[in-house]
């Protein structure tokens, strides 16, 4: 599936062409979250998040270049976020929210109600990226991320929602 590049429901992007794409290699994948990310999941747990049910890989590319990817999950009646990162070089220039764009058209495509991801509390630059698309405040776990050293306190995780305004198929009308 080729995702274009639309404002959608996160609002007009950057004119600058982004090319968003499924992708299934799990190397290439370790390698993009490697350099989009500061805890990279290598190819081994790329390959087995990629053999769970209904569980893909979107990457965004501008020209050769792969800058960013988003996983997502079926679970239940949710679309879940597993992960999502940009090339630092990249940032602030619409990519984030066209993968989330692409994860939601997915969202609704596999028939999910809402798209749901977990993010720390003090990650500014995502929560303001999630803010822009549309998502919302939906649970709340003190402590949840380790503070990496002795002094540091621990990080609350906030569980974010975004309504897809579609039941699933099979539960209720759409
Ligand atoms: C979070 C992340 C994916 C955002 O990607 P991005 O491509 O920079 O996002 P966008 O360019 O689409 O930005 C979306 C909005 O957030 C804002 N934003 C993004 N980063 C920002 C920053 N560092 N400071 C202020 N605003 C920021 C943008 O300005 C934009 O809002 P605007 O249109 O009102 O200006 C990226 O910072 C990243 O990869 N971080 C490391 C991995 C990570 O933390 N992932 C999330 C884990 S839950």
């Amino acid at each position: 599936m080729n995702a274009p590049n639309r404002g959608g429901s996160c609002g007009p992007l950057t004119e600058i062409p982004t090319e968003i794409t499924l992708q299934t290699d799990p190397v290439l994948l370790a390698k993009l979250h490697e350099a989009c990310t500061e805890e990279p999941w290598d190819a081994s747990a790329m390959a087995r998040l990629l053999g769970l049910p209904e569980t893909v890989a979107f990457i965004a590319a501008r020209g050769a270049e792969p800058c960013g990817l988003v996983l997502t999950r079926r679970a239940g009646e949710d679309c879940e976020i597993l992960t999502i990162g940009v090339k630092p070089a990249m940032r602030i220039q619409g990519v984030g929210a066209g993968l989330l764009n692409t994860a939601c058209d997915w969202g609704l495509r596999i028939g999910a109600c809402r798209l749901v991801l977990e993010v720390a509390a003090d990650n500014h630059p995502a929560l303001r990226l999630y803010e822009k698309c549309g998502f919302e405040g939906c649970g709340h776990r003190p402590g949840y991320y380790p503070g990496l050293y002795a002094g540091i306190p621990k990080i609350d995780a906030l569980i974010l929602q975004k309504p897809l305004g579609r039941r699933r198929l099979g539960h209720g009308p759409d």
